[in-house]
């Protein structure tokens, strides 16, 4: 298959065949096995969930937004399954709303930190213990394209009255905690919450995490007891320091009782982030869909206009000198531009916030192959920053969850820009390629791995695959990718 240089794809129902047709879908049946395999049982005070894990390498527990990804796969060979996963998701949701960013299997105690650490157990309902933070709220998005998608439309109907309500209460809970000035752009507390852990987005944000502040109790527990970076390999995952951030984090939190207005107000971590405000938006337009399917218009007009909203204030902070969209450093009454070239500023093509004037800039500067337009897009740190890692998280790799949110925002573009559909189609290509020839990885070399150098190292074997193996969203998203473009 080609790399995505100069080609000119086809339709988008054209792109998928360059594949041989048994090849696509005997990757497609290990995708699913990858999903049964990380499937679980887990029991809650008598009642059991099934729902999947991130990877059993290590994340063996339910992620908020791995787990609305899952669900985007599962629909397409195991709607129950599809159910069932979301319905896991919400049975922690806490009494003010909250749907954690990980929903523990108290029987598994291999990741760091476990759900103890948190101190968050006077929320945890139904004795389900969770994490105190949140992810970027796909949850909507995943309720919506698993009610589209399925076959048994009773059944679908059925899933919808079940979750709306949970929907809403999530919906309530962020913008009453992340938006208390009713202004569009949503505030995250902690770097986990952006799903993009290490991204040089936040280096300036955890400068004001002083190291010396953090107590030495948290950092001998970072020493003792973190384990990601021995199960994986070091030099691909977020450093020490880092570790010492995010955990320094939680202690201040705990401390606190996670009182969301106190942290939001007081923390040294607080950005409005415009990866989070985008999904943020296109999340409400699914809730205002999902509402009006069952009648109630009344409702969807208020979420349609909190996506208006969050959409018209991604598009106030673009940057026209550096082609990007900007995240907000306002942690503890500052307001600074975060203006890092990084994979969330494409982001908001999905939540179709980017303006007319915007869009051609925007498509320039995804298309630069000294940026981001590399053989293997989209990195998540621009590839000519000085911050670039090839292999580290997210500070170059190409992530598939990325790259579907980029795919589905050009596709709102395509009639738009002349670029926008050939672009979605050449990233489909390249993304099912990366899994087709590596296996379903977390993430994968944005280079094609020949050992270029890239200012830090070089990698001298060539490899396209990163991070934990039989990865489920990457899975998941191979299948949703090849379901719904694939010449029938
Ligand atoms: N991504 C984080 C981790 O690697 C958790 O959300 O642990």
């Amino acid at each position: 298959m080609k790399k995505n240089t100069s080609s000119s794809a086809g339709t988008i129902q054209q792109i998928i065949p360059h594949q041989s047709r048994s090849i696509l879908s005997e990757v497609e049946q290990k995708a699913q096995r990858i999903l049964n395999h990380n499937l679980v049982l887990v029991k809650h005070h008598g009642k059991t969930y099934c729902r999947t894990v991130p990877s059993k390498q290590y994340y063996t527990h339910q992620w908020n937004w791995d787990s609305a990804t899952v669900a985007m796969g599962l629909v397409h060979f195991h709607p129950q399954a599809a159910y069932d996963e979301l319905r896991a998701l919400i049975s922690g949701q806490w009494e003010n709303g909250l749907i954690a960013h990980i929903t523990y299997n108290p029987d598994e105690e291999l990741y760091y930190p476990q759900a103890d650490k948190w101190r968050t157990q006077q929320f945890w309902q139904n004795g389900v213990p969770t994490s105190g933070i949140t992810q970027p709220p796909v949850f909507a998005i995943g309720v919506e394209y698993v009610y589209d998608h399925s076959p048994d439309k009773q059944a679908a109907e059925a899933f919808l009255e079940e979750m709306l309500p949970a929907i809403i209460r999530f919906h309530e809970h962020l913008k009453t905690y992340r938006d208390p000035e009713d202004k569009g752009l949503m505030t995250i507390i902690h770097s986990w919450e952006s799903g993009t852990d290490n991204s040089p987005r936040w280096d300036s944000v955890y400068a004001h995490v002083d190291l010396d502040k953090i107590p030495q109790s948290v950092k001998e527990d970072v020493n003792l007891h973190r384990v990601d970076d021995q199960i994986g390999e070091v030099s691909h995952r977020p450093t020490r320091e880092n570790y010492y951030r995010f955990m320094g984090l939680i202690d201040m939190y705990a401390k606190w009782d996670w009182d969301y207005h106190k942290i939001v107000a007081r923390s040294p971590f607080a950005v409005k982030d415009i990866l989070f405000s985008s999904i943020w938006a296109r999340a409400n337009e699914s809730l205002a869909r999902l509402l009006k399917k069952v009648g109630r218009y009344e409702e969807a007009a208020l979420y349609k206009e909190w996506a208006k909203q969050t959409k018209q204030a991604i598009a106030g902070t673009w940057d026209a000198e550096k082609k990007q969209y900007t995240d907000i450093d306002v942690s503890q009454g500052r307001k600074e531009k975060i203006a890092e070239p990084t994979i969330a500023t494409f982001v908001p093509l999905w939540a179709e916030a980017v303006t007319d004037t915007q869009l051609p800039k925007l498509i320039e500067n995804l298309t630069d192959p000294k940026t981001f337009w590399t053989p293997y897009p989209i990195p998540s740190t621009a590839i000519n920053s000085p911050k670039f890692e090839i292999a580290r998280y997210w500070r170059g790799p190409t992530w598939p969850i990325t790259n579907m949110f980029i795919i589905e925002g050009l596709l709102r573009y395509k009639d738009r820009h002349p670029k926008a559909e050939q672009l979605a189609e050449q990233l489909i290509d390249s993304t099912l390629e990366m899994m087709i020839q590596n296996d379903f990885y977390e993430y994968y070399d944005p280079t094609h791995g020949k050992g270029e150098k890239f200012n830090q190292k070089e990698i001298k074997e060539p490899t396209l695959h990163f991070g934990f193996a039989d990865f489920s969203w990457s899975a998941a998203i191979f299948i949703s990718l090849y379901e719904r473009y694939r010449k029938h």
